[in-house]
């Protein structure tokens, strides 16, 4: 009985990873450093929906095991994939990477975890990500607005906002750049905050969670939590409404998930800002008719290797 259950997982996994309309269309592999990744799930769904009627494609996924992704990058390039596109688990493989696609001519485009190479030197790889600077300075532009408009309760009367900052994983630039750049954008705008801690759940609900238990006993003095993105935020208003039933302090996040976006319907969570998967498919998509199909979009900058998309905010 459980070989035949493992036998049908294996048949529906093959099912839902692999697509192909007609078997010459042009091959692409779609490497994810992690399945379980919220927002990840949804950009992985806006790529497929884009390519699927005129490419084959294949997704691997790492489980955020690098040995396991290389191996997966690897079959692609043996099976002689026309493009492959990473999410790379560790960015510091990205050089070994771009190495081993150019000398077998298969070009790559890497999204969302940007590489830590010269990718300007590649002959035809590209990036394509948030332009995570400036999402750190539109979530400082909502506690200014915020501040403005008396939205922040201040608890203990000191006119100082007490902060604490819910961080992605450690080295991702899109943890490290919001962070500094939202840290930064406060003291331009002259915003009066105490950052009472920097906790790194490693954009997981779960983790946040946990890490707002560690944080208990200074809850009580919490006005505002600035997270790096939506799921974080959501694993603070998880532990917030089983820990007093109600949030009195304000959260804002990043990504505009589903769940984020729900939230902020609830006034669960005060406001976000776009990580934009439609921008950010789209450019995927022109890249690739370009690389695999020779079509150009006159309107896009092909020279750019690094392709740097804004966020918006969205608040109630
Ligand atoms: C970030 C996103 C996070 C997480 C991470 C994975 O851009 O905001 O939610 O998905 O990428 O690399």
């Amino acid at each position: 009985m459980k070989k035949i259950i493992s036998y049908i997982i294996l048949i529906t996994l093959v099912v839902l990873l692999s697509g192909c309309k007609n078997n010459s269309h042009k091959k692409i592999g779609i490497l994810i450093y992690d399945k379980e990744d919220t927002f990840m799930k949804e950009y992985l769904t806006s790529v497929i929906n884009t390519i699927e009627e005129e490419y084959y494609y294949e997704v691997g996924f790492a489980d955020r095991n690098q040995l396991k992704q290389t191996s997966q990058f690897i079959n692609f390039i043996d099976r002689k994939f026309d493009l492959i596109i990473v999410n790379a688990v560790d960015r510091l493989q990205s050089g070994s990477f771009i190495e081993k696609a150019e000398q077998n001519n298969i070009p790559l485009i890497f999204i969302n975890r940007e590489p830590q190479s010269l990718l300007n030197d590649s002959k035809n790889s590209y990036y394509v990500g948030s332009d995570s600077k400036n999402t750190g300075l539109l979530q400082a532009n909502i506690v200014k607005e915020m501040v403005t408009n008396n939205k922040i309760k201040d608890k203990n009367n000191d006119g100082i906002i007490q902060t604490i900052i819910l961080k992605g994983e450690q080295s991702h630039q899109d943890s490290e750049s919001r962070t500094i750049e939202f840290i930064d954008s406060l003291g331009k705008l002259d915003v009066s905050y105490e950052l009472l801690a920097i906790s790194v759940a490693n954009w997981d609900r779960k983790q946040a969670f946990d890490k707002m238990r560690e944080l208990d006993q200074m809850l009580d003095n919490i006005e505002l939590i600035v997270s790096n993105n939506d799921d974080m935020a959501l694993g603070a208003v998880d532990y917030l409404k089983e820990k007093y039933g109600e949030i009195d302090l304000k959260i804002i996040g990043v990504d505009g998930t589903n769940s984020g976006l729900n939230a902020i319907d609830n006034n669960e969570i005060y406001a976000t800002v776009t990580n934009d998967i439609v921008a950010q498919t789209e450019a995927i998509k022109k890249i690739t008719d370009y690389l695999l199909k020779g079509i150009i979009d006159s309107d896009f900058n092909y020279e750019e290797r690094f392709q740097l998309i804004k966020g918006e905010i969205v608040k109630k």
